[in-house]
């Protein structure tokens, strides 16, 4: 094995030139994928913790570059699900597919002010799961609130470290408010989640290596990335996609440095390749976010076009998805699958 991996499989501890090196084609992508499927077994086990996504509102009052949701798009249907509907189809998705998380995702929609927030928070942890939100920036206020609402996790991707790199790609966004998010996210109680993008224009990787070391840094529960999708009605239309492989070598090597959180296979590694969520399983990644919105609905949530599964029902993707695990040898997590924090070396 590489020294390098050696190294990290050892120590977990890196420096930024030893991760350049694991991200670049310096080691050689199998040895990189098998050294964080090991550390993977050996820190979370063969469970696969599946998490029902309902995307509850496409409108957003934020206009990043990459994204089919920005505001000046004007190509699609807006929706919004009212609260009682959302609490209703988290509902069926617990009792059908016996999911143990939910995760609410939204654009940044201003109608979903906090007490509607809590009210649903509190409905649906009534089903006894765990709860995630992934509905961007907000104050230590409301972070706090939806915590003593019940909600368990919140995820809010930096996309880049990068801070020229950010405000070129979310404009009127501040990067500096971003990073005091996930730093309030951590004071609210909330497990806090977050990620990046692969392949924005100008990203380079020594800033990927900085994205790694900042995730380890912020002591992050989980971490998720996705290779950008140029989306057609977006500024970013022509760029070229983000790679698959670096995005699985990104998330192969945060494995590596943090051993013991969550990190998901993503819709979008399925949808740049055909095989792209077992790969990433291989790879270091314990979970899986299934799509439980209501058809009608999700085929207007276009962050990016081709989003796998768009069409299926909840029941055909979540059946597809436990073939797939057991395929694999590897098992359906039965808790909630909250970050079990291990003492690095002793486990
Ligand atoms: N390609 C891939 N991922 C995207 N996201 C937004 N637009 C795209 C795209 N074009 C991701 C962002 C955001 C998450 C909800 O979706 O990283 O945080
Ligand atoms: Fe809105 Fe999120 Fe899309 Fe940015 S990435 S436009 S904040 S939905």
């Amino acid at each position: 094995m590489h020294p390098v991996l050696q190294k990290a499989i050892v120590t977990h501890h890196l420096s930024k030139e030893e991760l350049i090196q694991v991200l670049s084609d310096e080691i050689p992508f199998e040895e990189v994928c098998a050294a964080a499927d090991t550390i993977r077994k050996k820190y979370v086990g063969d469970d696969i913790h599946l998490r029902g996504l309902i995307e509850f509102s496409n409108i957003c009052k934020n206009n990043c570059c990459y994204c089919g949701l920005r505001r000046d798009n004007k190509n699609i249907t807006r929706y919004r699900i009212e609260p009682d509907e959302i609490i209703e189809t988290a509902k069926q998705a617990i009792q059908e597919l016996s999911l143990k998380t939910i995760v609410l995702q939204s654009g940044e929609d201003t109608y979903f002010s906090t007490d509607r927030l809590c009210y649903i928070i509190q409905n649906i942890k009534k089903h006894n799961v765990a709860l995630t939100l992934s509905i961007g920036e907000k104050s230590l206020e409301e972070y706090k609130a939806y915590h003593a609402a019940g909600a368990d996790r919140f995820l809010l991707r930096i996309e880049t470290t990068d801070k020229e790199v950010y405000l070129k790609n979310d404009p009127g966004m501040s990067w500096e408010n971003r990073i005091q998010c996930l730093n309030w996210l951590r004071a609210s109680g909330l497990e806090v989640g977050s990620g990046s993008l692969i392949g924005l224009p100008g990203q380079t990787i020594e800033s990927l290596a900085d994205d790694i070391l900042f995730f380890q840094k912020i002591d992050a529960d989980m971490i998720g990335y996705g290779p950008l999708i140029p989306h057609p009605d977006t500024p970013l239309k022509n760029i070229p996609h983000g790679s698959f492989e670096l995005a699985i070598r990104v998330m192969a090597a945060t494995r590596l440095l943090l051993p013991d959180i969550n990190i998901p296979a993503t819709t979008a590694m399925e949808t740049l390749h055909p095989n792209g969520q077992i790969i990433a399983l291989k790879s270091g990644a314990n979970v899986i976010m299934p799509n439980v919105t209501l058809t009608a609905y999700r085929k207007n949530y276009e962050l990016y076009p081709g989003k796998s599964n768009t069409g299926y029902t909840p029941k055909k993707s979540y059946d597809e998805l436990v073939q797939k695990i057991h395929a694999i040898g590897r098992s359906v997590g039965t808790s909630c699958g909250y970050r079990m924090k291990v003492k690095k070396n002793e486990s």
